[in-house]
């Protein structure tokens, strides 16, 4: 975030509002190191926050009515905080949601003007929705008088997520977004909240990250999503006749899901062994980083994205192509999808001194390997070089 966004946002909150906002609060997207489709197992995730954030410039109102103002996309919005109603605006949706789940969660909440924007790069996985849903709570909060921990935030926003947008997504993109600190990562039990802030420096240790975005894009809306846990919840159903007591995937270790996967269909076994897998590759890489063992941060993200492409069928021909041409580059220590899969971003790990030409060769070669695909085979990928950033706060 920088002073000249900051100036954006006001400017816009009083080009709309005229006076000055009373703050302006921020939330970050995130980028997850490991751990995928495991948050809504009960299992582990370790993810960072990245600096593209959304901002909210706000200033309380007399009235119990919110109104927002986005200076990215088009159209106001404004909804009474007595009578919240699942209509309207897309982006406002999210915002409604989550000033309904904090009065659920008996917050009352003071009506505001609110002027938002967002460098998030929206559809593409790095969480934009989650930026914005902790923003709004932030800004929500701030604004009626409560400081709500960033836990706690975390699961306000997931509720509005699931019961006001309708998508059945884990926890893990609201609670980085609200907790994640400058230089870290974050390990994540996704079952009882529990977690740690592991420093996660790459460029003091002579690495780089680089956030590449497939600009193949697909909502969580769409339905796979839905669909991959149904598929974790048969799991669970049919295991659960061999192994007493376990409640969730997280509760399998690799052993036992050897022993009894015979008695799983096919797609099943397959779903449930990314997700064993994909626990035990999280707990390995919270040790490799502790530690400071980057090349092995790296092969596990490597693993990772070869389970979630062969066994839990989520990262499609883009973000097969973009790894394959990031791992093509000397240097690289690993490179994987990052978020929900179906399209969006992946995540690589490299020596710095490989940066320059990852950063120069890697969009040639993902355009070359994509033109031969029947749909979307022209598209353009963009490049970040990121570092973990801070979560959500008033500034
Ligand atoms: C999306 C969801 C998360 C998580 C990831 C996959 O980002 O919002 O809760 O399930 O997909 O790991």
């Amino acid at each position: 975030m920088t002073e000249e966004r900051l100036t954006h946002v006001s400017a816009a909150f009083s080009r709309r509002f005229s006076g000055e906002p009373a703050f302006i609060a921020r939330a970050p997207g995130r980028v997850n190191l490991i751990g995928e489709h495991t948050d809504y197992n009960d299992g582990f995730v370790m993810p960072c926050a990245l600096s593209f954030d959304v901002l909210m410039a706000v200033r309380s109102r007399p009235d119990e009515t919110v109104v927002l103002h986005s200076a990215n996309f088009p159209g106001d919005a404004s909804f009474p905080l007595d009578d919240i109603e699942k209509s309207g605006i897309k982006w406002a949706q999210y915002i409604k949601g989550v000033a309904w789940a904090m009065q659920e969660a008996g917050y009352p909440l003071r009506g505001a003007d609110v002027a938002l924007e967002g460098d998030v790069p929206v559809g593409s996985g790095l969480s934009s929705s989650a930026a914005l849903e902790v923003a709004a709570c932030l800004s929500l909060a701030h604004n009626s008088g409560h400081v709500i921990p960033g836990p706690e935030m975390a699961q306000i926003c997931k509720r509005a997520e699931n019961e006001f947008i309708g998508v059945p997504s884990g926890i893990m993109d609201q609670f980085i977004s609200a907790v994640g600190q400058d230089g870290h990562a974050l390990f994540l039990d996704c079952r009882d909240l529990s977690f740690e802030h592991i420093p996660f420096d790459p460029d003091a240790a002579g690495l780089a990250m680089v956030v590449a975005d497939t600009s193949k894009h697909r909502g969580l809306t769409e339905g796979v999503y839905a669909k991959r846990v149904e598929e974790c919840e048969e799991a669970v159903r049919l295991l659960k006749q061999f192994i007493p007591g376990m409640k969730n995937l997280r509760d399998v270790t690799f052993d036992e899901f050897q022993i009894h996967q015979p008695h799983l269909p096919d797609v099943i076994r397959c779903r449930a062994r990314h997700v064993v897998s994909e626990n035990a590759r999280v707990l390995g890489a919270r040790e490799a980083l502790k530690a400071g063992v980057y090349e092995g941060l790296g092969a596990l993200m490597n693993a990772s994205h070869d389970s979630l492409v062969a066994d839990y069928e989520c990262a499609g021909p883009h973000l097969e192509a973009m790894v394959t041409a990031s791992r093509s580059i000397p240097g690289v220590l690993g490179s994987r999808m990052t978020g929900a899969g179906f399209g969006g971003c992946t995540v690589t790990l490299l020596r710095k001194e490989s940066l320059a030409q990852f950063m120069a060769e890697v969009p040639g070669l993902y355009q070359e390997a994509i033109s031969v695909l029947p749909k979307e085979s022209d598209l353009v990928p963009h490049l970040y070089a990121v570092s973990a950033s801070g979560g959500a706060r008033v500034l």
